[in-house]
C-alpha cells in the first residue's frame, strides 16, 4: 500500500495555549485536523463558558486564510464549578465537554480538583444534560509511584464515580497502561478513551535509556512495553470506544531543556504520520480511519468530516526545531528524524 485516504481526522485532546504560542502552533493542527477539543490548561485557566467563547475567537484570529478548523471548547473543572456554569456551557453550544484536572497532576493544574466530592453539583449537571467530562487519570498522592498512578486512579475514582452517575460521559484521556485499556474496553458506552501517537510509538526507554531525553518526557509518563502493546491493540483492535487524541503539548525548547523540565510532547506537525506510523506497525493501516476520523464523532454525537485526506509513503523529516518570531522555539517529537508516512498537501 502506497497511498491511503481517509475521512479527515480529528484531535479529541489538544493543547494550543495562548498568544504567541498559539499563533505558532494552530495552523500545524488545522493543516491536517478538521476540529479539535481543546484543553482549558490556560494560565490562568478557561473556567467560564464566557472565557472559552473568547479564547475561541483568539484561535479562529491565529488560523491561516481560508482554515476550516473547527475549535471544540472546554471548561476548567474546579472545586467551585457551579451546576449554573456546565448549563451555560451546554447551551452555549460551543463549549463541548469539562475537563478534570486532579490538583498538581500535570502542567497548570494547580487550580484543578482537590477531590471529586467537591464537584458533585457540576458532574450531576453534565449527567443530566449530556456533557462529557474528560479525565486526566492520575493521582497525585505523593507515596504512589508515578508509573501507577493511572491504574490507581481507576480503582480509587474512576470506578466510583462511573457507578455514581451512569449515564454520565466520561473519556479516560491519554490512557497509557494496560489496565486503563481494559478498564475501558470492558467498561460501559457511556466511557471511551484517547490513545496519543506518543504512547503508541514509544515506551519508557526512548525517554530514559542511554541518555535523559526531555522531549519524551510528558505525562502521563511513557510506561514499560508491555503498555505499549496493549495500547496498539486497543487502538487497532476495532473497538470504537477509542480514538486519537494527540495531547500535542508544546512548551518552549528551554523549558523543557532544563534542570526541571516541563511535560509536554510536540507532535501536532505530525500527528497523523506518527499515527500511521504506529498502526503499520500493527498491519493495521486499515484500522486507522476509524481511530482517527470516526470513533470521535460518534463518541462526541458529531458527525465525521465531509472531505478527505491522503497519505503517501513518502518519507517526512521532522526539523529540529520550529521557530516563532520572538527567537522562541519549539521542538517536535523526532525531531531530525524521518517517518515512512507523509500527508499529501
Ligand atoms: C500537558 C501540558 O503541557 O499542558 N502536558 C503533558 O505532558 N501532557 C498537560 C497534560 O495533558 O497533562
Ligand atoms: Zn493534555
Amino acid at each position: 500500500m502506497d497511498s491511503i485516504t481517509l475521512t479527515r481526522p480529528d484531535d479529541w485532546h489538544l493543547h494550543l495555549r495562548d498568544g504567541e504560542v498559539l499563533k505558532a502552533v494552530v495552523n500545524h493542527t488545522a493543516a491536517q485536523m478538521g476540529r479539535a477539543i481543546i484543553m482549558p490548561n490556560l494560565k490562568p485557566p478557561v473556567t467560564t463558558t464566557a472565557q472559552a467563547l473568547a479564547y475561541r475567537e483568539r484561535i479562529l484570529a491565529a488560523l491561516a486564510p481560508g482554515s476550516r478548523f473547527e475549535p471544540l471548547m472546554t471548561l476548567y473543572l474546579t472545586d467551585t464549578t457551579t451546576a449554573e456554569e456546565i448549563e451555560k456551557a451546554f447551551e452555549s453550544g460551543v463549549v463541548k465537554a469539562v475537563k478534570l484536572y486532579p490538583a498538581g497532576a500535570t502542567t497548570n493544574s494547580a487550580s484543578g480538583v482537590t477531590d471529586i466530592k467537591h464537584c458533585a453539583g457540576a458532574i450531576a449537571a453534565m449527567e443530566r444534560v449530556g456533557m462529557p467530562l474528560l479525565i486526566h487519570g492520575e493521582v497525585t498522592d505523593n507515596d504512589i509511584d508515578i508509573f501507577d498512578r493511572e491504574a490507581v486512579f481507576i480503582e480509587r475514582v474512576l470506578k466510583p464515580l462511573l457507578e455514581r452517575h451512569p449515564a454520565l460521559k466520561v473519556v479516560s484521556e491519554h490512557i497509557t497502561t494496560r489496565q486503563a485499556a481494559e478498564f475501558v474496553a470492558q467498561g460501559p458506552d457511556t466511557l471511551g478513551a484517547t490513545i496519543t501517537a506518543h504512547h503508541l510509538l514509544f515506551n519508557r526507554n526512548r525517554m530514559l535509556a542511554g541518555g535523559i531525553r526531555p522531549h519524551y518526557y510528558c505525562l502521563p509518563i511513557l510506561k514499560r512495553e508491555e503498555h505499549r502493546q496493549a495500547l496498539l491493540e486497543a487502538a487497532t483492535g476495532g473497538s470504537p470506544k477509542f480514538f486519537l487524541g494527540t495531547d500535542s503539548a508544546p512548551h518552549e525548547k528551554g523549558d523543557k531543556e532544563s534542570s526541571c523540565g516541563c511535560a509536554g510532547a510536540y507532535t501536532a506537525p505530525a500527528a497523523i504520520e506518527f499515527y500511521a506510523t504506529a498502526f503499520e506497525q500493527m498491519n493495521a493501516l486499515d484500522k486507522l480511519e476509524a481511530f482517527a476520523s470516526l470513533n470521535g464523532p460518534r463518541f462526541y454525537g458529531l458527525e465525521p468530516n465531509a472531505d478527505t485526506i491522503t497519505l503517501e509513503r513518502r518519507p517526512l523529516s521532522l526539523p529540529s526545531h520550529y521557530g516563532f518570531d520572538d527567537g522562541r522555539s519549539i521542538v517536535p517529537m523526532m525531531a531530525e528524524e524521518e517517518l515512512a508516512w507523509s500527508l499529501k498537501r
